[in-house]
């Protein structure tokens, strides 16, 4: 089933996750309706919160991007739990957009490798490292599971440029190509 995309002012973008404990929801059944979400609206990634889920759980799908950035054409995965465990010190900066911000795309900073610790679908445990696009990613939706979303890591010239986007997406005057949550 195709959920409705949280925008940006709703409140569920800002409340605090919590731990996903196994057994306390169909995990498999969110999860294939996550993907289906993210699938139809294009992105390549969504979160927990970005479908009104305070829990900690996010998606990547990478397939989007396969023509720009071939490494990620399989990198389709769900992380449940995750924890960061390293941060690079090297950093970069890339555009970035997100399916509860329609419309904005800012640089925002990043570092460049991460490390992290999070469980799968079976609620087994894993460690990876991930590098440039990949990390980003993950970067991105993780701190969806921290209450953040992109523009609050922007310089403040530029949150002042598009302050008039993200006051009409907080009245619900911006239209989405997709499924969206109505105000
Ligand atoms: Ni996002």
């Amino acid at each position: 089933m195709i959920l409705p995309i949280y925008l940006y002012g709703q409140p569920a973008l800002r409340k605090p996750t919590e731990m996903v404990e196994e057994g306390s929801i169909d995990v498999k059944q969110f999860i294939a309706d996550m993907q289906e979400t993210l699938t139809a609206a294009e992105g390549c990634g969504l979160a927990a919160p970005q479908v009104g889920k305070s829990l900690r759980l996010f998606l990547v799908d990478g397939s989007e991007l396969a023509e720009d950035y071939p490494d990620c054409a399989d990198f389709r995965q769900v992380f449940i739990n995750p924890e960061i465990i390293e941060l690079s010190e090297e950093t970069s900066a890339y555009s970035e957009g997100c399916l509860s911000l329609p419309g904005i795309s800012e640089n925002v900073v990043r570092p460049r490798t991460i490390t992290i610790r999070y469980q799968d679908a079976d609620f087994q445990w894993h460690t990876d490292t991930y590098t440039d696009f990949k990390a980003r990613i993950v970067l991105h939706e993780y701190d969806h599971l921290e209450a953040h979303v992109f523009t609050d890591r922007i310089s403040p010239l530029r949150k002042s440029l598009v302050r008039g986007k993200l006051l009409n997406l907080a009245k619900g005057k911006t239209v989405a190509r997709y499924r969206y949550k109505k105000n």
